[in-house]
């Protein structure tokens, strides 16, 4: 039987290019070797306020927007977090074996709630939803940024304690990383994280920017004063983030990349940055802007998405519900 693979994305607004190449890219890459599930984590979404109509735009946008990247519909269950009612069920089962001392420790929340001291205790249970997305569709595989990882052990910690408490029900995913691009930052302040609510969008780029405006964005990235196109995180990571983005929408390996540039200057290399991103884009705006108003299309692959994750999901919050003693 073939391993499952699985991942989602929240619908708050245009994703980024960091979205893309964390999480999207490695799925059109997985979706030949595994069995595919990718999904749009509207529910993560209301962790923070929305307003209802933008989030039922950005819901449908961002299924467009899988589509338009090169998610095959044939190949992966595509479908939306709220539709299946047996996750939220499944999540709660869940936050009655997780702690308190464990969520309250997770990087994400402490950053978010500093922000605002006003949070929900959404914001706080959000990392175990997400791992009742994980456990409830058993899957083996979550390939996300670096910034999930933390939220995809606990994902990981709570399985095994289920399955030690309970019985062997859950399979204990792992998270799957890539050694380039799980990180992108901000093009502007690249120690930051490349992130849809950065302050400055001159840093961001989404997926459905202006052209022209992703080209001034990459032509005017901050870099260093050193004018050498190398690998260093620590000391150049203007370039780094640079060297990063080119290596993921290429293949390229970044010693390859560290000698195609040796004797480039910063301006050349942006350009060629510029090139290899503008054109991803127009190829996935193109697409996007075709399916975008073909409902059908978009409703039938929904209807068979929701469908079988609730016959996946259902059969796990049977047996939850039995080996807890739930019910009659
Ligand atoms: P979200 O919507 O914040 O981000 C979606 C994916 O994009 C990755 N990512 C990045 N990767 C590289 N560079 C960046 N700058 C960058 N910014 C974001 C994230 O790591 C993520 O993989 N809670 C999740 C959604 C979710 C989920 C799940 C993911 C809900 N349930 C189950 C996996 C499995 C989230 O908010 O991702």
């Amino acid at each position: 039987m073939k391993k499952r693979v699985l991942t989602g994305l929240q619908p708050t607004g245009v994703i980024t290019l960091g979205n893309y190449i964390g999480s999207i890219k490695q799925m059109i890459e997985y979706q030949n070797i595994y069995e595919s599930f990718i999904f749009v984590a509207d529910l993560h979404a209301i962790t923070v306020n929305q307003d209802s109509i933008e989030l039922r735009k950005n819901i449908k946008s961002l299924i467009a927007l899988y589509i338009a990247c090169g998610i095959d519909p044939e190949k992966n269950t595509i479908y939306i977090q709220s539709e299946n009612p047996y996750v939220t069920a499944i999540s709660w089962m869940l936050e009655c074996n997780t702690y308190y001392g464990e969520l309250s420790r997770m990087t994400q929340f402490k950053d978010k709630s500093k922000k605002n001291a006003n949070f929900t205790s959404g914001l706080l249970t959000y990392p175990v939803l997400m791992a009742a997305d994980i456990i409830s569709m058993n899957a083996d595989y979550v390939p996300v940024g670096i910034d999930q990882k933390q939220h995809v052990e606990l994902a990981r910690d709570i399985a095994i304690r289920f399955n030690k408490k309970y019985k062997e029900l859950f399979i204990v995913p792992e998270v799957i990383i890539k050694t380039t691009g799980t990180k992108i930052t901000d093009l502007q302040t690249p120690d930051k994280k490349m992130s849809k609510s950065n302050e400055n969008q001159k840093g961001v780029i989404r997926l459905l920017d202006d052209l022209n405006v992703v080209r001034k964005k990459i032509m005017s990235a901050t870099t260093d004063s050193e004018m050498k196109i190398i690998y260093d995180p620590v000391n150049k990571p203007g370039i780094s983030n640079l060297i990063n983005i080119y290596s993921s929408l290429t293949n390229k390996s970044i010693e390859d990349i560290e000698k195609e540039f040796i004797d480039s200057n910063y301006g050349n290399f942006k350009t060629k940055v510029a090139d290899v991103v503008v054109d991803t884009l127009s190829n996935i705006q193109k697409r996007y802007n075709e399916i975008l108003n073909d409902d059908e299309y978009l409703d039938r692959i929904l209807d068979k998405g929701r469908d079988k994750n609730i016959e996946i999901s259902k059969k796990i919050y049977d047996k939850m519900i039995d080996c807890i003693g739930l019910g009659r």
